[in-house]
Protein backbone atom coordinates (compact mmCIF):
# COMPACT_ATOMS: atom_id res chain seq x y z
CA UNK A 1 0.00 0.00 0.00
CA UNK A 2 1.19 3.53 -0.73
CA UNK A 3 0.47 6.65 1.57
CA UNK A 4 -2.86 7.71 1.40
CA UNK A 5 -4.34 11.37 2.28
CA UNK A 6 -6.71 11.35 4.69
CA UNK A 7 -7.25 15.52 4.81
CA UNK A 8 -4.79 18.25 3.75
CA UNK A 9 -1.84 17.92 6.59
CA UNK A 10 -2.65 14.36 7.15
CA UNK A 11 -1.48 10.51 5.60
CA UNK A 12 -1.55 7.19 6.66
CA UNK A 13 1.30 6.28 6.14
CA UNK A 14 1.04 2.28 7.91
CA UNK A 15 1.15 -0.88 6.72
CA UNK A 16 -0.99 -3.83 5.72
CA UNK A 17 -0.58 -7.48 7.04
CA UNK A 18 -2.77 -9.51 4.84
CA UNK A 19 -0.91 -13.11 5.97
CA UNK A 20 -1.09 -12.35 9.91
CA UNK A 21 -3.57 -15.13 11.27
CA UNK A 22 -2.50 -15.41 14.85
CA UNK A 23 -2.30 -12.04 16.99
CA UNK A 24 -1.52 -11.56 20.50
CA UNK A 25 0.11 -15.18 20.87
CA UNK A 26 -3.03 -16.97 19.87
CA UNK A 27 -5.85 -15.61 21.77
CA UNK A 28 -6.80 -13.50 18.49
CA UNK A 29 -7.88 -15.41 15.19
CA UNK A 30 -7.27 -12.89 12.61
CA UNK A 31 -9.07 -14.71 9.70
CA UNK A 32 -8.86 -11.64 7.53
CA UNK A 33 -5.23 -10.63 8.53
CA UNK A 34 -4.89 -6.39 9.83
CA UNK A 35 -3.30 -3.43 9.17
CA UNK A 36 -0.82 -1.41 11.49
CA UNK A 37 -2.09 2.57 10.81
CA UNK A 38 0.76 4.93 11.46
CA UNK A 39 -0.42 8.58 10.79
CA UNK A 40 2.31 11.67 9.61
CA UNK A 41 1.33 15.05 10.25
CA UNK A 42 2.83 17.52 8.06
CA UNK A 43 2.96 21.26 9.05
CA UNK A 44 5.67 23.81 9.71
CA UNK A 45 6.71 20.64 11.89
CA UNK A 46 6.24 17.33 10.94
CA UNK A 47 4.80 14.37 13.35
CA UNK A 48 4.65 10.77 13.12
CA UNK A 49 1.75 9.72 15.09
CA UNK A 50 2.81 5.63 16.18
CA UNK A 51 4.71 3.61 14.15
CA UNK A 52 4.14 0.16 12.66
CA UNK A 53 4.81 -3.63 13.53
CA UNK A 54 9.14 -4.28 12.89
CA UNK A 55 8.35 -6.81 9.79
CA UNK A 56 6.89 -4.13 8.28
CA UNK A 57 9.36 -1.53 8.56
CA UNK A 58 10.59 -0.81 5.13
CA UNK A 59 6.74 -0.14 4.36
CA UNK A 60 6.37 2.77 6.67
CA UNK A 61 9.63 4.74 5.63
CA UNK A 62 8.62 4.00 1.92
CA UNK A 63 5.39 5.57 2.85
CA UNK A 64 6.90 8.42 4.46
CA UNK A 65 9.49 9.40 1.55
CA UNK A 66 6.19 9.58 -0.78
CA UNK A 67 5.40 12.66 1.64
CA UNK A 68 8.36 13.81 2.96
CA UNK A 69 12.05 12.91 3.76
CA UNK A 70 11.94 11.26 7.46
CA UNK A 71 14.63 13.10 8.59
CA UNK A 72 12.43 15.90 8.66
CA UNK A 73 10.63 14.03 11.22
CA UNK A 74 10.45 16.26 14.20
CA UNK A 75 7.94 14.39 17.03
CA UNK A 76 7.26 10.61 17.10
CA UNK A 77 4.20 10.27 19.23
CA UNK A 78 3.54 6.92 20.60
CA UNK A 79 0.17 6.75 21.56
CA UNK A 80 0.98 3.19 23.04
CA UNK A 81 4.05 0.69 23.81
CA UNK A 82 2.85 -2.38 22.23
CA UNK A 83 5.05 -3.63 19.50
CA UNK A 84 2.58 -3.56 16.95
CA UNK A 85 3.10 0.35 17.01
CA UNK A 86 6.15 0.84 18.25
CA UNK A 87 8.38 -2.15 16.23
CA UNK A 88 9.49 0.28 13.74
CA UNK A 89 9.89 3.02 16.08
CA UNK A 90 14.11 1.86 16.40
CA UNK A 91 14.67 1.81 12.70
CA UNK A 92 12.67 5.44 12.19
CA UNK A 93 14.36 7.28 14.59
CA UNK A 94 17.87 6.83 13.61
CA UNK A 95 16.41 8.09 10.06
CA UNK A 96 15.37 11.30 12.23
CA UNK A 97 17.76 11.06 14.95
CA UNK A 98 16.58 14.74 16.30
CA UNK A 99 12.80 13.71 16.71
CA UNK A 100 11.39 14.30 19.85
CA UNK A 101 9.36 10.85 21.30
CA UNK A 102 5.78 11.50 22.88
CA UNK A 103 4.15 9.11 25.36
CA UNK A 104 2.33 8.81 28.35
CA UNK A 105 4.96 7.70 31.61
CA UNK A 106 3.79 4.33 31.37
CA UNK A 107 4.89 4.58 27.97
CA UNK A 108 8.20 5.78 28.63
CA UNK A 109 9.30 2.78 30.95
CA UNK A 110 7.51 0.77 28.71
CA UNK A 111 9.26 2.03 25.14
CA UNK A 112 12.57 1.66 27.42
CA UNK A 113 12.37 -1.82 28.70
CA UNK A 114 11.69 -3.17 25.16
CA UNK A 115 14.10 -1.21 22.93
CA UNK A 116 16.43 0.92 25.39
CA UNK A 117 16.88 3.38 23.07
CA UNK A 118 19.04 6.53 24.15
CA UNK A 119 15.99 9.22 22.41
CA UNK A 120 14.73 12.19 23.91
CA UNK A 121 11.62 11.25 25.89
CA UNK A 122 8.65 14.01 26.50
CA UNK A 123 6.41 12.49 29.01
CA UNK A 124 2.58 14.05 28.11
CA UNK A 125 -0.47 13.91 30.18
CA UNK A 126 -4.22 14.63 29.46
CA UNK A 127 -4.47 18.18 28.17
CA UNK A 128 -1.32 18.91 27.36
CA UNK A 129 -1.06 20.48 23.40
CA UNK A 130 1.74 20.41 20.87
CA UNK A 131 1.93 23.04 18.04
CA UNK A 132 2.84 21.97 15.38
CA UNK A 133 2.35 25.47 13.28
CA UNK A 134 -1.67 25.81 11.93
CA UNK A 135 -2.00 22.22 13.34
CA UNK A 136 -2.40 21.52 17.47
CA UNK A 137 -2.39 18.09 19.18
CA UNK A 138 -3.73 17.19 21.90
CA UNK A 139 -3.28 14.44 24.30
CA UNK A 140 -5.78 12.36 26.19
CA UNK A 141 -4.59 9.15 28.46
CA UNK A 142 -6.75 6.30 28.14
CA UNK A 143 -4.75 3.72 30.77
CA UNK A 144 -6.30 0.24 30.20
CA UNK A 145 -8.09 0.82 27.15
CA UNK A 146 -6.00 -1.40 26.68
CA UNK A 147 -2.80 -1.35 28.26
CA UNK A 148 -1.35 1.31 31.17
CA UNK A 149 0.39 3.32 29.11
CA UNK A 150 -2.31 3.67 26.40
CA UNK A 151 -3.26 7.45 24.97
CA UNK A 152 -5.16 8.94 22.65
CA UNK A 153 -4.18 11.93 20.44
CA UNK A 154 -6.59 14.22 18.90
CA UNK A 155 -6.22 17.14 16.20
CA UNK A 156 -7.77 20.63 17.33
CA UNK A 157 -8.20 22.14 14.43
CA UNK A 158 -9.39 19.37 12.00
CA UNK A 159 -11.44 17.86 14.81
CA UNK A 160 -10.09 14.13 14.11
CA UNK A 161 -9.38 11.68 16.80
CA UNK A 162 -6.37 8.99 16.43
CA UNK A 163 -6.94 6.21 19.48
CA UNK A 164 -4.24 3.81 18.79
CA UNK A 165 -6.20 0.59 19.32
CA UNK A 166 -9.88 2.03 20.23
CA UNK A 167 -12.34 1.35 17.66
CA UNK A 168 -9.86 -0.43 15.33
CA UNK A 169 -10.50 -3.63 13.99
CA UNK A 170 -8.39 -6.39 12.31
CA UNK A 171 -9.18 -6.34 8.59
CA UNK A 172 -6.56 -6.46 5.82
CA UNK A 173 -8.00 -4.22 3.00
CA UNK A 174 -7.13 -2.02 0.22
CA UNK A 175 -9.61 0.19 1.53
CA UNK A 176 -9.01 3.14 3.79
CA UNK A 177 -12.05 4.31 4.27
CA UNK A 178 -15.73 3.23 6.19
CA UNK A 179 -16.97 4.44 3.03
CA UNK A 180 -15.38 1.81 0.83
CA UNK A 181 -16.05 -1.29 2.55
CA UNK A 182 -19.21 -3.14 3.60
CA UNK A 183 -20.78 -1.75 6.46
CA UNK A 184 -22.32 -4.36 7.96
CA UNK A 185 -19.04 -6.51 7.37
CA UNK A 186 -17.50 -3.76 9.37
CA UNK A 187 -19.09 -3.50 11.93
CA UNK A 188 -19.20 -7.04 12.42
CA UNK A 189 -15.16 -6.84 12.57
CA UNK A 190 -15.39 -4.23 15.08
CA UNK A 191 -17.62 -5.94 17.60
CA UNK A 192 -15.17 -8.77 16.91
CA UNK A 193 -12.38 -6.57 18.16
CA UNK A 194 -14.37 -5.18 21.06
CA UNK A 195 -15.25 -8.43 22.41
CA UNK A 196 -12.32 -10.00 22.43
CA UNK A 197 -9.97 -7.22 23.26
CA UNK A 198 -12.02 -4.53 24.97
CA UNK A 199 -14.87 -5.92 26.61
CA UNK A 200 -12.81 -6.44 29.97
CA UNK A 201 -12.39 -3.17 30.42
CA UNK A 202 -15.80 -1.58 29.66
CA UNK A 203 -16.59 0.13 32.86
CA UNK A 204 -13.32 2.30 31.33
CA UNK A 205 -14.74 2.76 27.84
CA UNK A 206 -17.76 3.78 28.91
CA UNK A 207 -16.01 6.48 31.20
CA UNK A 208 -13.69 7.66 28.73
CA UNK A 209 -16.77 8.10 26.08
CA UNK A 210 -18.62 9.93 28.73
CA UNK A 211 -15.71 12.13 29.46
CA UNK A 212 -14.82 13.16 25.92
CA UNK A 213 -18.81 13.70 25.23
CA UNK A 214 -18.84 16.09 28.76
CA UNK A 215 -15.91 18.03 27.09
CA UNK A 216 -17.54 18.57 24.13
CA UNK A 217 -14.73 17.65 21.50
CA UNK A 218 -16.27 17.47 18.33
CA UNK A 219 -15.29 14.65 15.97
CA UNK A 220 -15.06 14.59 12.34
CA UNK A 221 -12.81 11.53 12.01
CA UNK A 222 -11.95 8.54 13.85
CA UNK A 223 -8.57 7.33 12.75
CA UNK A 224 -7.51 4.14 14.35
CA UNK A 225 -4.38 1.69 14.28
CA UNK A 226 -6.24 -0.98 13.15
CA UNK A 227 -8.59 -1.50 10.01
CA UNK A 228 -10.48 1.20 8.72
CA UNK A 229 -10.95 4.60 8.78
CA UNK A 230 -14.24 6.33 10.25
CA UNK A 231 -15.11 9.25 8.75
CA UNK A 232 -18.59 8.93 7.52
CA UNK A 233 -20.31 8.33 10.30
CA UNK A 234 -17.98 8.13 13.58
CA UNK A 235 -20.10 8.44 16.17
CA UNK A 236 -21.87 5.08 14.59
CA UNK A 237 -18.84 2.96 16.20
CA UNK A 238 -18.56 5.24 19.39
CA UNK A 239 -22.54 4.28 20.04
CA UNK A 240 -21.68 1.06 19.04
CA UNK A 241 -18.83 1.16 21.88
CA UNK A 242 -21.35 2.53 24.53
CA UNK A 243 -23.66 -0.47 23.95
CA UNK A 244 -21.19 -2.94 23.86
CA UNK A 245 -19.54 -1.46 27.01
CA UNK A 246 -22.94 -1.74 28.75
CA UNK A 247 -23.07 -5.22 28.21
CA UNK A 248 -26.58 -4.48 26.66
CA UNK A 249 -27.80 -7.95 25.52
CA UNK A 250 -30.74 -9.88 23.07
CA UNK A 251 -32.53 -12.84 23.65
CA UNK A 252 -29.95 -14.78 22.28
CA UNK A 253 -28.31 -18.10 23.42
CA UNK A 254 -24.81 -19.57 22.23
CA UNK A 255 -24.01 -22.91 22.89
CA UNK A 256 -20.57 -24.32 22.95
CA UNK A 257 -19.43 -27.53 23.61
CA UNK A 258 -16.67 -30.37 23.37
CA UNK A 259 -17.87 -33.85 22.68
CA UNK A 260 -15.70 -37.14 22.47
CA UNK A 261 -17.99 -39.57 21.13
CA UNK A 262 -21.17 -37.18 20.11
CA UNK A 263 -23.26 -37.67 22.94
CA UNK A 264 -22.69 -34.06 24.50
CA UNK A 265 -23.25 -33.06 20.73
CA UNK A 266 -26.79 -34.91 20.45
CA UNK A 267 -27.19 -33.45 24.25
CA UNK A 268 -26.24 -29.85 22.32
CA UNK A 269 -28.50 -30.43 19.32
CA UNK A 270 -31.98 -31.62 21.40
CA UNK A 271 -31.12 -28.36 24.13
CA UNK A 272 -31.37 -26.06 21.01
CA UNK A 273 -34.69 -27.52 19.56
CA UNK A 274 -36.00 -27.11 23.12
CA UNK A 275 -34.90 -23.40 23.28
CA UNK A 276 -36.32 -22.90 19.32
CA UNK A 277 -39.36 -24.01 19.66
CA UNK A 278 -39.69 -22.00 22.73
CA UNK A 279 -39.62 -19.31 20.06
CA UNK A 280 -38.03 -16.08 19.99
CA UNK A 281 -34.93 -16.81 21.44
CA UNK A 282 -32.09 -16.72 18.74
CA UNK A 283 -29.62 -19.85 19.07
CA UNK A 284 -26.16 -20.70 17.93
CA UNK A 285 -23.83 -24.07 18.60
CA UNK A 286 -20.52 -24.42 18.43
CA UNK A 287 -18.34 -27.19 18.90
CA UNK A 288 -15.26 -25.76 20.35
CA UNK A 289 -12.94 -28.33 19.27
CA UNK A 290 -13.43 -26.58 15.39
CA UNK A 291 -14.56 -23.92 16.01
CA UNK A 292 -13.06 -20.14 15.53
CA UNK A 293 -12.92 -18.81 19.31
CA UNK A 294 -12.91 -15.54 18.01
CA UNK A 295 -15.85 -15.79 16.19
CA UNK A 296 -17.41 -17.56 19.02
CA UNK A 297 -16.37 -14.86 21.68
CA UNK A 298 -17.79 -11.90 19.03
CA UNK A 299 -21.12 -14.09 19.25
CA UNK A 300 -21.54 -13.82 22.90
CA UNK A 301 -21.14 -10.39 23.09
CA UNK A 302 -24.98 -9.84 22.73
CA UNK A 303 -26.04 -13.31 23.88
CA UNK A 304 -28.12 -13.15 27.13
CA UNK A 305 -27.77 -16.74 27.83
CA UNK A 306 -24.17 -19.09 27.25
CA UNK A 307 -25.09 -22.82 27.77
CA UNK A 308 -21.52 -24.92 27.92
CA UNK A 309 -21.14 -28.07 27.50
CA UNK A 310 -18.11 -31.23 27.37
CA UNK A 311 -17.83 -34.73 27.59
CA UNK A 312 -16.29 -35.91 30.82
CA UNK A 313 -12.28 -37.07 30.96
CA UNK A 314 -10.13 -37.79 33.91
CA UNK A 315 -12.99 -36.71 35.89
CA UNK A 316 -12.89 -33.07 34.27
CA UNK A 317 -14.16 -30.96 31.05
CA UNK A 318 -12.21 -31.86 27.77
CA UNK A 319 -9.31 -29.18 27.08
CA UNK A 320 -10.56 -27.33 24.66
CA UNK A 321 -13.34 -26.09 26.93
CA UNK A 322 -11.05 -25.69 29.39
CA UNK A 323 -9.11 -22.89 27.35
CA UNK A 324 -12.14 -21.30 26.08
CA UNK A 325 -13.09 -20.67 29.44
CA UNK A 326 -9.97 -19.70 31.22
CA UNK A 327 -10.30 -17.01 27.90
CA UNK A 328 -13.94 -16.53 28.72
CA UNK A 329 -13.24 -15.17 32.06
CA UNK A 330 -10.76 -12.98 31.29
CA UNK A 331 -13.16 -11.04 28.91
CA UNK A 332 -15.20 -10.45 32.29
CA UNK A 333 -19.12 -10.15 30.98
CA UNK A 334 -21.52 -9.29 33.05
CA UNK A 335 -25.45 -9.53 33.40
CA UNK A 336 -25.35 -12.97 31.56
CA UNK A 337 -27.21 -16.59 32.52
CA UNK A 338 -25.84 -19.51 32.58
CA UNK A 339 -26.06 -23.90 32.32
CA UNK A 340 -23.39 -26.83 31.90
CA UNK A 341 -24.39 -30.27 30.16
CA UNK A 342 -22.47 -33.38 29.35
CA UNK A 343 -22.51 -36.84 28.79
CA UNK A 344 -19.84 -39.13 31.01
CA UNK A 345 -19.13 -42.67 31.08
CA UNK A 346 -18.32 -43.40 34.39
CA UNK A 347 -18.47 -41.20 37.46
CA UNK A 348 -18.79 -37.92 35.53
CA UNK A 349 -17.24 -34.30 36.67
CA UNK A 350 -17.35 -31.84 33.73
CA UNK A 351 -20.64 -30.20 34.26
CA UNK A 352 -19.50 -30.04 38.10
CA UNK A 353 -16.15 -28.56 36.93
CA UNK A 354 -17.82 -26.31 34.05
CA UNK A 355 -20.23 -24.90 36.97
CA UNK A 356 -17.39 -24.05 39.29
CA UNK A 357 -15.67 -22.31 36.22
CA UNK A 358 -18.42 -20.65 35.53
CA UNK A 359 -18.96 -19.02 38.88
CA UNK A 360 -15.21 -17.79 39.47
CA UNK A 361 -15.71 -15.78 36.18
CA UNK A 362 -18.81 -14.26 37.79
CA UNK A 363 -21.60 -15.28 35.46
CA UNK A 364 -24.67 -16.94 37.28
CA UNK A 365 -25.68 -20.12 36.28
CA UNK A 366 -29.18 -20.34 36.23
CA UNK A 367 -30.17 -23.43 36.46
CA UNK A 368 -28.83 -27.35 37.71
CA UNK A 369 -26.45 -28.78 35.09
CA UNK A 370 -27.83 -32.02 33.19
CA UNK A 371 -25.45 -35.15 32.91
CA UNK A 372 -26.06 -37.86 30.63
CA UNK A 373 -24.54 -41.29 31.17
CA UNK A 374 -22.97 -42.69 27.74
CA UNK A 375 -25.32 -42.32 24.76
CA UNK A 376 -29.13 -40.32 25.78
CA UNK A 377 -31.97 -42.04 25.73
CA UNK A 378 -35.41 -41.43 24.40
CA UNK A 379 -36.32 -40.23 28.25
CA UNK A 380 -32.81 -38.34 28.19
CA UNK A 381 -33.53 -36.46 24.92
CA UNK A 382 -36.65 -35.30 26.08
CA UNK A 383 -34.81 -34.09 29.40
CA UNK A 384 -31.90 -32.09 27.32
CA UNK A 385 -35.45 -30.83 25.31
CA UNK A 386 -36.89 -29.56 28.23
CA UNK A 387 -33.26 -28.40 29.58
CA UNK A 388 -33.87 -26.04 26.59
CA UNK A 389 -37.24 -25.19 27.18
CA UNK A 390 -36.41 -23.68 31.20
CA UNK A 391 -33.47 -21.79 29.82
CA UNK A 392 -35.32 -20.15 26.94
CA UNK A 393 -37.68 -19.29 29.42
CA UNK A 394 -35.31 -17.52 31.71
CA UNK A 395 -33.72 -15.93 28.91
CA UNK A 396 -37.35 -14.32 28.04
CA UNK A 397 -38.24 -16.75 25.72
FE1 LIG B 1 -2.60 -3.00 18.50
FE2 LIG B 1 -2.36 -3.06 21.88
O1 LIG B 1 -1.76 -3.15 20.13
Amino acid sequence: MTAVKIIDGLYWVGAVDWNVRAFHGHTYNTQKGTTYNAYLVVDEKIALVDTVYGPFTADLIENIKEIIDPAKIDYIIANHVETDHSGALPAIHKLCPKAKVLGTQKCKEGLYKNYYGDWEFQEVKTGDKLSLGKKTLTFLEAPMLHWPDSMFTYMVEDAILLPNDAFGQHYASSQRFDDEVDPCFLMDEAAKYYANILLPFSPLVLRKIDEVQKANIPIKIIAPSHGIIWRKDPMKIVNAYVEWAKNTTKKKVVIVYETMWKSTEIMAKQIADGIIDSGGVDVKIYDVGSADKTDVIKEMLDAKGFLIGSSTHGNDMLPHMAGFLAFLKDMKPKGRLTAAFGSFGWAGGAVASIEKMLKESGIEVAQPGLGVKFVPDANEIKACYEFGREFAKKIGG
